[in-house]
C-alpha cells in the first residue's frame, strides 16, 4: 500500500464535530467515535499539495472560478461514472446539506409534499420541515438486512409530493441502486411530474461488484427532471471546506433553480475547496482506489468479528458507502436502552438509528472509515455493551 490508513491521527481538541462535540451529544467526553461521516484518515498526498501551494502563497483575496476547476469535474463523472456533464450544467454552493434546503425552497411552495424515504440520512426529514413543506415519507421495505423499494407505496406517494429527495447510494443501509431500480424510481417521478434530487455524495464510495449508476445518465427525459448533488467531500474527506455542486442539465430546471440562488447569494467560494476538490479529482484516484480496499477490509473485519463475538448483532450488506447499519433488535434492548448501554457500558458513540426515521429502531450506525485498530476497539466496546446477560462472553 502507498497510503498508510493504518496511523492513528489524533483529532482531539482540534475543535472536530466528530470528537469535540461528544460532551455536547452524548453526554460524555471520552467516547469512541464512529458516528458522523467523516473519515479519521489523513487527506491524499495531492490534496495537501494543492492547499500547501494556496498557503504558501498567502494570500486569500476574492477568487473566481475557471474553466479548469469545471473541467475537473467534467473529467472525474466522464471517467468514473460514464457520465457526460457539460460545463453549464455545473452550480456550486458550499454543501449538499445547504444546497438540498435550496432545493426544496426553489423548487417547492410552502406546505407543498416533500418525499424521502426511510430510514435515510436524518436532514431529508429535517429540510422539509424547517422549510414548512409536507414532509412525505417512503419507506424502504426491510427483509433480514436486505432493503428494496416499495414501489407501489412510491407510486401512491409520489401524487402528494413535488420533489424527491433520494439517497443514491444509500445512507444508512449501503444499497447501491440497480439501473432497473433507478428506472422505477425516475419513471414515478416523470408520471407524477415530480424534480428527483439526487443526492449522489457517496457515489465514489462502492465496492464491487456493485457500480454506481447516475440517474440522470439513463435518458435524456430522466436527465431533464433530475437535479444531481455532489461533492469530492465525501470520498476525499474534505467535508469542512465548505465546496460542493449540483448537475442541473436542463436549462429551464436550471434556471428556475438560479433565479432563487441567485437570491440567497451564497455564490462566493472558497478557495480551498475549490482547489482541494480540482487536484482530489485530477489526481486522487491511486488514493482513492487503496481507500476502497482498505474499508472492505474493515467491513469485511467488522463482520467476522461480530459474526465470532457478537452473533446477536448483525451487519447489513455494504454495496457503497462507509457506514456500516447494524441491526441490534436480536439483543431484545429497547432503542433507549440501546442507546444507554453503547454510551455508558460501552464507550462507544454511533449513530443511534431513529434518528434516520422509521424503520431506524433496533439499528445502529457505524462509521467504518477509521484506522483498522480503532475499529477493533470499537468491536471491544460493542461486546462490553451489548453481550447478553449470562453469557459466557
Ligand atoms: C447522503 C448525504 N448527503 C449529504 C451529506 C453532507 O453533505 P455536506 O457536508 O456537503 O453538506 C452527507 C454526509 O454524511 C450524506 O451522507
Amino acid at each position: 500500500m502507498a497510503f498508510d490508513f493504518d496511523q492513528i491521527i489524533p483529532r482531539r481538541h482540534t475543535d472536530c464535530l466528530k470528537y469535540d462535540e461528544l460532551e455536547a451529544r452524548y453526554g460524555r467526553a471520552e467516547l469512541l467515535p464512529l458516528w458522523v461521516a467523516d473519515m479519521d484518515f489523513r487527506v491524499a498526498p495531492c490534496v495537501t499539495a494543492a492547499l500547501q501551494r494556496l498557503v504558501d502563497h498567502g494570500v486569500y483575496g476574492y477568487h473566481v472560478r475557471r474553466p479548469r476547476h469545471q473541467q475537473a469535474i467534467v473529467d472525474w463523472w466522464g471517467r468514473r461514472h460514464g457520465y457526460t456533464v457539460h460545463p453549464e450544467a455545473i452550480v456550486y454552493t458550499p454543501g449538499v446539506v445547504p444546497v438540498l434546503s435550496h432545493l426544496v425552497q426553489a423548487l417547492t411552495g410552502e406546505d407543498d409534499g416533500v418525499l424521502v424515504q426511510s430510514p435515510v440520512y436524518y436532514p431529508f426529514f429535517w429540510l422539509p420541515r424547517v422549510n414548512r413543506r409536507r414532509l412525505v415519507i417512503n419507506p424502504l421495505i426491510e427483509h433480514q438486512g436486505d432493503y428494496q423499494i416499495d414501489f407501489d407505496d412510491l407510486e401512491a406517494k409520489a401524487a402528494q409530493a413535488r420533489i424527491l429527495i433520494f439517497s443514491s447510494p444509500h445512507n444508512p443501509v449501503g444499497r447501491v441502486w440497480r439501473p432497473d431500480e433507478l428506472e422505477r424510481v425516475a419513471s414515478i417521478c416523470l408520471r407524477h411530474g415530480l424534480v428527483l434530487v439526487a443526492d449522489e455524495i457517496h457515489n465514489d464510495l462502492v465496492f464491487a461488484p456493485h457500480r454506481h449508476t447516475p440517474v440522470a445518465r439513463l435518458s435524456p427525459e430522466i436527465e431533464r427532471i433530475t437535479v444531481t448533488a455532489h461533492a469530492a467531500s465525501k470520498t476525499f474527506n474534505l467535508a469542512s471546506l465548505a465546496t460542493a455542486y449540483v448537475l442541473i442539465a436542463d436549462a429551464g430546471l436550471r434556471a428556475r433553480f438560479a433565479a432563487h440562488h441567485e437570491a440567497l447569494a451564497v455564490d462566493g467560494l472558497n478557495p480551498f475547496g475549490l482547489e482541494a476538490t480540482v487536484a482530489a479529482f485530477n489526481e486522487g484516484e491511486p488514493w482513492l482506489a487503496e481507500l476502497l480496499v482498505y474499508l472492505r477490509g474493515n467491513y469485511q473485519y467488522l463482520c467476522a468479528q461480530l459474526q465470532a463475538r457478537l452473533p446477536q448483532v448483525r451487519v447489513g450488506p455494504l454495496e457503497g458507502t462507509y457506514l456500516a447499519w447494524l441491526d441490534c433488535r436480536a439483543t431484545g434492548l429497547t432503542p433507549p436502552q440501546l442507546r444507554q448501554r453503547l454510551v455508558e457500558v460501552g464507550g462507544l458513540a454511533l449513530n443511534d438509528g431513529p434518528i434516520f426515521g422509521p424503520g431506524g429502531e433496533g439499528f445502529q450506525r457505524l462509521n467504518l472509515a477509521c484506522p483498522r485498530a480503532t475499529l477493533a476497539e470499537a468491536v471491544a466496546r460493542l461486546e462490553r455493551a451489548l453481550a447478553l446477560p449470562g453469557s459466557d462472553r
